[in-house]
């Protein structure tokens, strides 16, 4: 890791450590070797009013690295060529699994909610950005279409910021979805049925819902085949 990076990695994992030690290694491996939290700073994607919803937040990883992330600026370490971090973004997660919702709750303290909700059926308040990092494709198809419909409606205006697998990828979409089915099965959960669609397929969804879209790879140092659509109402 870039010893430039190691004060913010600290700050956002040692929370964990009393929600259990499997939490705290999965955080710390987490930021480890998956790109997209730190590259959502470093690009400056994230706005600096309202607030942010991170859908289907899991144990709130993004959430302890945007709290970490203020201190660490606010007591003057931070990565030189890094743009500031949000300051005054409110944070929210919404998250489906009890034992995360705790796990996050107990990292995050109060500096930001958590909600135990099904995205299925909740409304989204107005928000300046919204995220969801692996979620989708967790909802049947239709249900990815209805959440999308509310998230582009909360947006007022904003950013979603959506990361998932490109079924059109070939063999590293593949791997990916061995990971997941792997993932899933040392869980216990078998029955699980994932819904993923091509890059070019959620382009067309987020498109169609008034969003300019660009597309970022997020799978460097991993075999997956992620990438990150940076939607945007409302911006030129
Ligand atoms: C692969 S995890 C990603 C967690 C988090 N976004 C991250 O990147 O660390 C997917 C998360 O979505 C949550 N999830 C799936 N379906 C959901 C639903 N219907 N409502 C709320 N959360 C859901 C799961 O419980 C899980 O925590």
């Amino acid at each position: 890791m870039n010893p430039q990076l190691r004060p913010l990695f600290e700050a956002a994992t040692r929370p964990y450590v009393g929600a259990g030690t499997f939490a705290w290694h999965f955080a710390r491996g987490k930021l480890r070797h998956d790109p997209v939290f730190f590259f959502l700073l470093r690009r400056g994607l994230l706005p600096d009013r309202e607030s942010l919803l991170d859908l289907g937040c899991g144990r709130g990883i993004l959430l302890s690295l945007l709290k970490a992330a203020k201190e660490q600026y606010q007591t003057g370490v931070w990565p030189r060529d890094w743009p500031v971090p949000p300051l005054n973004l409110g944070l929210r997660g919404i998250e489906l699994s009890e034992s995360r919702v705790r796990a996050a709750r107990h990292a995050l303290g109060d500096s930001a909610r958590v909600d135990l909700r099904d995205l299925r059926d909740i409304d989204l308040p107005p928000c300046s950005v919204i995220v969801m990092i692996d979620v989708l494709f967790y909802l049947g198809r239709e249900e990815q279409e209805r959440l999308l419909d509310r998230a582009a409606a909360a947006l007022a205006p904003g950013g979603l910021l959506v990361r998932e697998a490109d079924a059109g990828a070939g063999f590293a979409f593949r791997v990916t979805r061995w990971s997941e089915n792997l993932a899933g099965a040392l869980r216990g959960e078998f029955a699980q049925r994932l819904h993923y669609r091509s890059a070019v397929q959620w382009i067309a969804e987020l498109a169609g819902r008034g969003l300019s879209v660009r597309v970022e790879p997020m799978s460097e140092g991993t075999p997956f085949a992620n990438v990150l659509f940076v939607a945007r109402k409302g911006f030129g």
